[in-house]
């Protein structure tokens, strides 16, 4: 079994490069057709969404921008805390925009529900949601900006990828669960 150890906990396994690889690919390739003649802006929220989003926007064919903001909800351990800070660095004026907010994971969902609500303050034409993994049974409201969605995945914890645990892990190239 291929597993690793993070501070405390030991991680198996669960989605690899090649998988995360080949999904991604077919997300941007609807987000081309989708957004074909528009310039969308699209928004990374940091930490977690490094890896996906340079995977993603690389595969972007359509003109667009580049940008991200840091809001963070975790405040380290397993469970969502429910509390959600400011947005920070969103930098780009996105009124009659349309916008992409690319995200690594979305669990409860509160951190993204806080986010469109802040964006949407800001006038923006559209606001989608590509997201690389969705924990269905996690979710508390449903989302419907969310439109893109690499992985419905159990309701377990995951790192790698761009996320992590207790700050390790966002440098594996693959996603891990926990055992
Ligand atoms: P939410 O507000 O509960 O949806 O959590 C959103 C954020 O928490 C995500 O964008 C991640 O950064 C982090 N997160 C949620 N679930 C996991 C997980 O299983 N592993 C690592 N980070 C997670
Ligand atoms: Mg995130």
């Amino acid at each position: 079994m291929n597993t690793i150890n993070l501070s405390d906990k030991v991680f198996e396994i669960f989605i690899s490069n090649l998988e995360i690889y080949t999904r991604t690919a077919e997300l941007a390739k609807q987000i081309n057709l989708d957004f074909q003649n528009k310039t969308p802006v699209i928004i990374g929220v940091l930490n977690g969404c490094f890896m996906f989003m340079a995977n993603l926007v690389a595969q972007i064919s359509t003109n667009c921008e580049v940008s991200f903001v840091k809001v963070s909800s975790y405040q380290g351990g397993t469970k969502s805390s429910g509390k959600v800070d400011e947005i920070l660095g969103l930098a780009i004026d996105i009124a009659a925009r349309d916008v992409i907010i690319v995200e690594d994971i979305v669990d409860t969902g509160k951190t993204l529900q806080f986010l469109i609500s802040k964006i949407e303050t800001l006038k923006p034409a559209s606001v989608k949601v590509a997201t690389l993994l969705l924990k269905p049974d996690a979710l508390e409201t449903q989302i419907p900006q969310i439109t893109y969605v690499g992985f419905e995945i159990e309701n377990k914890f995951v790192v790698g990828y761009g996320m992590d645990y207790n700050n390790l892990g966002r440098n594996l190239n693959d996603i891990y669960k926990l055992c």
